[in-house]
């Protein structure tokens, strides 16, 4: 019998994961069965564990279920400690080990597909929840030189910074919004306004223009207003979260088989299929 996993959330009948580790485990030969679970609102904990019982290897962790995953591992791996919420799960046993694989799949997108230099730039990080602590972790091992996390609740953002005290040496700042100034070589938009075509961000033309990537973490068939707004600003380089979400299952592929997939043909055929809608 295959190895199985799934993809866990609400809704989740729209989640991409099953294609892309499909295509994963056909391109390194692995036996693997990977579904669809729809968990309801209050019942991921028991959904988790007739997974397990069920003989099931291991879970990918979407919305809202990511901080109950993290809450419910035996074993949290750095990653996952520094992030807060969790979005892959490993069943050894009776145990959970779960891990974050979102931040590191932002870093390995920006480094490889958009060919941008982590280590030495600065960053302006948009969000202070649950998306924007799961990548601060993986860009100060990157080598970033400077963070400034900026959030509409501007004690939220400075909470998330005083976490990463340790970790960042004096490389981490909070601040509200809106953003008026300041010189960033990458700006990353982990706030939930992303999907929200109408939803524009305060962040001035001139700081946009500045950089030399915007990037939303979420993904869409057409350009997020904050890609738009960059674009428009000037910006050099946008992008949304596609490349994130492919290069973050190959993480937790490689987590559950020992194996790394190649991504880019994956990430060229969900792309095409999204223009296809668009
Ligand atoms: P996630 O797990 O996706 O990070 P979250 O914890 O609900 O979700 O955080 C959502 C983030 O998007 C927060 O930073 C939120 O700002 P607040 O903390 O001030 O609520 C931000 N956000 C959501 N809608 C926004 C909007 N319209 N403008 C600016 N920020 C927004």
């Amino acid at each position: 019998m295959s190895d199985r996993y799934a993809v866990i959330g609400h809704p989740i009948a729209h989640s991409r994961s099953p294609a892309i580790h499909a295509a994963f485990a056909r391109q390194t030969g692995q036996d693997i069965e990977y579904g669809r679970l729809l968990a309801p609102l209050d019942g991921f904990k028991a959904a988790v564990a007739r997974f397990q019982a069920e003989g099931g290897n291991g879970l990918n962790v979407t919305l809202p279920f990511k901080l109950e995953a993290w809450q419910l591992a035996d074993h949290l791996s750095e990653r996952a400690r520094a992030a807060g919420v969790a979005n892959t799960l490993r069943f050894e046993g009776p145990r959970i080990a779960a891990d974050n694989t979102d931040g590191i799949g932002l870093v390995t997108d920006m480094q490889g597909r958009l060919g941008q230099t982590i280590d030495g730039a600065s960053v302006l990080l948009l969000g202070a929840g649950g998306a924007a602590q799961g990548v601060i972790l993986p860009l100060l091992q990157a080598g970033v030189a400077h963070i400034e996390v900026v959030n509409r609740t501007a004690d939220r953002a400075q909470r998330l910074a005083s976490l990463f005290e340790a970790q960042a040496g004096g490389r981490i700042h909070a601040a509200g919004l809106p953003v008026t100034s300041g010189r960033f070589d990458l700006l990353i938009n982990a706030t939930s306004a992303g999907l929200d075509q109408t939803q524009q961000l305060p962040v001035a033309p001139a700081v946009l223009a500045g950089a030399r990537l915007a990037i939303d973490m979420v993904y869409a068939a057409r350009p997020t207003a904050f890609m738009r707004a960059a674009r428009e600003a000037g910006c050099a380089q946008v992008s949304d979260g596609l490349g994130m979400l492919v290069e973050q299952a190959a993480e937790s592929f490689f987590i559950w088989r020992g194996v790394r997939p190649e991504t880019h043909a994956v990430y060229e055929t969900i792309r095409a299929e999204l223009n296809a809608l668009a």
